[in-house]
């Protein structure tokens, strides 16, 4: 809360008083012309210098979209090298196969980005000459392009007059402007893009949209804001009202169900058995061991699976890890055990129509290195190699 000092100077003949009063001091209001002079002119003295932001090539602004809409800027940026280094082009990226792309995107997580990325690519050379449309509606109509992405690209590669709206926008607006839409719903959404609209710079879209994601990133971060030395301090209604942890109002906090899964490692000598994951779930495309889910947690004993049957009957030991393993997903939460199983040649040829009706194939550890994995899985694989 700012307070202003006001001395009171009383004065007749006989005396002086001095008084001094403490007052809430109310904030300024912004108009929209103000509130892009100064985000402006804070975004000339603190803009990162990205490599995405010398270029005008809607490839690499959508490209670095993409991954943005994923990470941070710091964790973001060697993906963006490594992609713009073996992808120069759109055409590179199209003639690429969704394995190499899963397993450059690898570790960022929300693997559909990376598929629709490269389906994006392959429709952008087969129907638009490997040229980008030039335009917000038009950019929309692509897969794996949604509102945000396709304003960002039109406002910063075309200087289209539109708003970006993100994570990001959304706090700053809501702060400073005291704005109480529930982004938690599409109706708040809605009415928070719509005053975002009103604010952008018509005769700079490209430097604005940039300016105000920087500025969220920066200096109105989402804990702990840097409200003392912020250019909107006079004006901003959360630092006026104490309110920088509730805005932006966000409620129906997602819940984040529930899945126990049980990994078994078939290992014989220095190969594992992997599969593909094809059905539309989580990680789909990428590769990950024999996996057996259950509704709660289970012991091992109690897995009814004819595979795992065939194991017992084998009298093979299972050497269970004692960490279960914790991982946070957009809408679920995934409890995890790793069971290490150490296969005979006797096993393999009984569970031979097994491995082939479940797609387990073996790899050595040069090839397991190149398939695309969920992290989980690769930060396993690293621990078991004792790396
Ligand atoms: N977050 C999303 N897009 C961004 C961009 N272009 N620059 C910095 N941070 C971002």
């Amino acid at each position: 809360m700012n307070y202003a000092v006001i001395l009171l100077v009383k004065y007749n003949k006989i005396c002086i008083t001095l008084s001094i009063i403490l007052l809430p001091m109310l904030p300024s209001t912004i108009n929209h012309i103000m509130f892009r002079r100064l985000l402006l002119s804070w975004y000339k003295l603190h803009q990162r210098c990205l490599p995405w932001r010398i270029t005008k090539d809607p490839y690499k602004i959508w490209l670095s979209e993409v991954i943005l809409q994923q990470t941070r800027v710091v964790q973001g940026l060697p993906y963006y090298k490594r992609f713009i280094a073996q992808y120069p082009s759109v055409i590179a990226l199209a003639s690429s196969t969704e394995q190499e792309i899963l397993r450059l995107w690898q570790g960022l997580g929300y693997y559909s980005r990376a598929r629709n990325l490269h389906c994006c690519a392959q429709t952008i050379v087969e129907q638009y000459n490997g040229i980008f449309p030039t335009n917000y509606r038009a950019l929309l109509m692509l897969k794996g392009i949604g509102p945000y992405t396709a304003a960002a690209i039109a406002a910063v590669a075309f200087k289209e007059v539109v708003a970006a709206v993100d994570g990001n926008v959304y706090r700053v607006l809501a702060r400073i402007f005291g704005l109480t839409y529930d982004i938690g719903t599409s109706q708040g959404r809605k009415q928070m893009h719509q005053f975002a609209t009103l604010l952008v710079d018509h005769t700079q879209p490209d430097i604005y949209s940039q300016a105000i994601m920087d500025f969220g990133a920066l200096q109105c971060t989402p804990v702990s804001p840097f409200c003392t030395t912020c250019v909107f301090k006079n004006y901003c209604i959360a630092f006026y009202t104490d309110r920088q942890k509730v805005l932006p109002v966000k409620t129906n906090r997602l819940h984040k169900k529930a899945r126990y899964f049980d990994y078994f490692i078939l290992q014989y000598k220095d190969v594992i058995y992997m599969k593909k994951r094809v059905k539309s779930d989580i990680w789909k495309g990428m590769y990950d061991f024999y996996l057996l889910e259950n509704k709660q947690r289970l012991v091992v004993d109690q897995m009814d699976d004819p595979l795992f049957y065939l194991v017992k009957k084998n009298h093979l030991s299972i050497i269970t890890f004692e960490k279960e393993e914790r991982h946070l997903l957009t809408h679920q939460k995934l409890f995890v055990k790793f069971h290490k199983i150490e296969i005979t040649p006797a096993f393999l040829q009984e569970a031979k129509y097994l491995f082939n009706q479940f797609s387990l194939v073996p790899f050595n550890h040069a090839e397991i290195e190149t398939l695309p994995k969920p992290i989980l899985i690769q930060n396993f694989l690293k621990k078991l190699n004792g790396s």
